[in-house]
Order: C-alpha cells, then sequence, then structure tokens
C-alpha cells in the first residue's frame, strides 16, 4: 500500500508542477484533493487494510496530503503573483516619476480626521467604527439618558418608522432605530465587546435635527475617545486632552475643563481651549469637548462590576475643530462640494 501511496505524490507533483493558470489550478486541486479526489479515494481503501497495516497506512496518507496541500499553497501564491506581474506591466510604468502631492486634494474634515486619529494612535488608541443607525438602547438608555431627557425629544432625533426592521442591528422588544446623535454609542458597543483596558477612538457620522444655518447642520462628524482599566482618574484625562490639543494647534495652546452635565459621565466636564495660533481667535477660550469619568451605571450596563475599574470618555465635533483651525466660518461649506472650497485644501498641508 505505501508505493501505492508514494506513487500517488508523484503523480500529484507532476501534476501541480504542470498547472500554470488558476483554471488549470482549481482543476488539478479538486481532480487531486476535492471530494471524489484521488486521496478520498485512497482513504476509502483504509478499512479494507488489516488491523496492523491501518495506522502506517493512515500516517502515510495523511503526510503525503499534508505535503501536496503544501504544494498547492505555494502554486497559488506562484499564480498570483505571476497575475499581479502580468497586470502591473500593462498598466504602471514604474520607472516614471511620482504625481506630486501638490495637485492632489484631501476633504478639510478628512485632514483633520486624520490627524485626530494620528495624534491619538501615537498614544495607543484603536480606532473603531460603530453604525449610523442605532437602537434607543445604546444611543441612549444605556448611556443612562432617561427617556424624559431633551435630546431623546423627536424634535432633536430622527426616528424611525416603528416597523423598520434593520438587518445586522440588534434590537429588544419594541424598540425604535435612530439616527445616532452621538459617537458616545460606540463606548457601550465597545465595552460590550471587549475587556478592559480599553483605549479607543471612534470617528464616525452623527445626526441630529438641527436646522441649518452658519454653524448648525443636521449630519456632521464627531470623535469619540474612551479608556477603561485600573485606576485610570481625572488626572489622566486632563493630561490626554492637554497633550493632544498641544498637538494639534502647536504648543502655545492651553485646556481648562469646566463641571457640566451628561447623563453617562460624572464627573462631566465640558473643555475649552486656546492658542496662540488661531488668528483672530488666537488666546480666546473656546469650548470644544464634553468628557467625564464614566458612570458607575454604563459600567453595569456593560456589564462591568469591578470595583477597580475606572475610565474617561470624552466626545469632540470634527467640523468645530476644521472651523476653527482653517478659519471656516460656514459648516455648510463642508457638505456643499464645491471644487473652488476643496481645492483650497491640499493633501501636503497641515
Ligand atoms: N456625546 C456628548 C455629546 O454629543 C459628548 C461627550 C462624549 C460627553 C463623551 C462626555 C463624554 O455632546
Amino acid at each position: 500500500m505505501i508505493p501505492q501511496v508514494n506513487k500517488i505524490f508523484e503523480e500529484a507533483q507532476i501534476a501541480i508542477s504542470g498547472v500554470s493558470s488558476r483554471a488549470n489550478f482549481d482543476n488539478a486541486k479538486s481532480k487531486i484533493l476535492g471530494p471524489n479526489g484521488i486521496f478520498r479515494e485512497l482513504m476509502q481503501l483504509l478499512p479494507r487494510l488489516s488491523k496492523e497495516e491501518r495506522p502506517s497506512v493512515g500516517q502515510a496518507i495523511n503526510a503525503c496530503k499534508n505535503e501536496v496541500e503544501e504544494m498547492f499553497k505555494n502554486k497559488l501564491i506562484e499564480i498570483e503573483s505571476n497575475e499581479s506581474r502580468a497586470f502591473l506591466g500593462q498598466s504602471i510604468d514604474p520607472t516614471l516619476p511620482s504625481t506630486s502631492n501638490e495637485d492632489i486634494f484631501c476633504h478639510p474634515l478628512t485632514k483633520i480626521k486624520n490627524r485626530i486619529i494620528e495624534i491619538f494612535s501615537n498614544l495607543g488608541f484603536n480606532t473603531v467604527e460603530g453604525p449610523e443607525i442605532e437602537t434607543e438602547w445604546f444611543c441612549f438608555d444605556a448611556l443612562s439618558t432617561p427617556e424624559s431627557h431633551p435630546s431623546r425629544d423627536e424634535h432633536d432625533t430622527f426616528y424611525f418608522n416603528r416597523d423598520v426592521s434593520i438587518e445586522n442591528i440588534s434590537k429588544k422588544g419594541d424598540e425604535q432605530y435612530v439616527l445616532r446623535t452621538h459617537t458616545s454609542t460606540v463606548q457601550i458597543r465597545t465595552m460590550l465587546q471587549r475587556k478592559p483596558p480599553i483605549r479607543i477612538l471612534s470617528p464616525g457620522m452623527v445626526f441630529r435635527r438641527d436646522a441649518i444655518d452658519a454653524t448648525h447642520y443636521p449630519t456632521f462628524h464627531q470623535c469619540e475617545g474612551l479608556v477603561v482599566g485600573e485606576g485610570i482618574t481625572v488626572c489622566d484625562l486632563k493630561s490626554i486632552l492637554d497633550f493632544f490639543f498641544k498637538k494639534l494647534t502647536g504648543e502655545g495652546s492651553e485646556i481648562r475643563m469646566r463641571p457640566s452635565f451628561f447623563p453617562f459621565v460624572s464627573p462631566g466636564f465640558e473643555v475649552d481651549f486656546r492658542s496662540k495660533n488661531l488668528g483672530k481667535l488666537s488666546n480666546r477660550w473656546i469650548e470644544i469637548c464634553g468628557c467625564g469619568m464614566v458612570a458607575p451605571s454604563v459600567f453595569k450596563n456593560c456589564g462591568y462590576g469591578s470595583d477597580k475599574i475606572s475610565g474617561f470618555a470624552f466626545g469632540m465635533g470634527i467640523e468645530r475643530l476644521a472651523m476653527l483651525l482653517y478659519g471656516i466660518d460656514d459648516i455648510r461649506l463642508f457638505f456643499q462640494n464645491d471644487t473652488r472650497f476643496l481645492k483650497q485644501f491640499k493633501l501636503s498641508m497641515l
């Protein structure tokens, strides 16, 4: 029986070396390793062997099969690299000089978002995303926001019709879907999925039923941050935000924290910053970010029981930051797709 296995191995070797295209590959693979392939046939012979012979033959077949699988894997790599070489050869001349960054533009919101991600990723934050369509539980209840809270009012939140059903979004009972009003939903999604230590950043679009004017728009972007672990304090929160604003707007910038209320943090703060590099707004305190220590009720809603765990969260508006940093005075400009506006933002500039 073993010589038979060796013979099959040699045949497989010859067959694989003859493969030169993806079609040949699939064909050869199914003949050799497929459900009706040679190996399957070999295995079916096993029960007919004597008890003594079976283990050694079984082992030989398996060893041979593993080797053949490895040969197929290498073959596929070879075919794929040939394919990409052929594709590159047709469409790209790698000897040409590259295009200058000078002619590449980047939407100011994308620029600021990328800058925020870059600064926080250097501090060990992972970027995660959450869905824009949420349930009331993720948007409000889990964040300890009672039904009577003004943000839940139909004047402020976009509600879906009750009978809508949306795939991939878990929903309890007769909860309604909403367009998320803030990125704080991602705090809950993250804590339900992961155990501390957590250090995440979550940029994304949010929606509120605001009337449009120079500073309000029904869709805008926020960036949420969440840090959870043992012994996390307000000092950590303040020093991280201080570091962030210094990196974003230069060494001359400062922050201050004022007590404020958000149902899901305790204590809660509003952060103001001032910078020497903001043109007309230089050296003025500007309100920029909500933050605070994660409230015990929120930890409880996410199933975190330990007293040792603490954490902080913050959320800032990306449009607002972009308007301050670039001196943009009308939020509508971000969404009008006017190339006269967009062409002022080169990829190469900060
Ligand atoms: N989600 C709050 C808002 O949209 C901001 C915030 C985030 C406040 C995290 C505290 C902590 O206004």
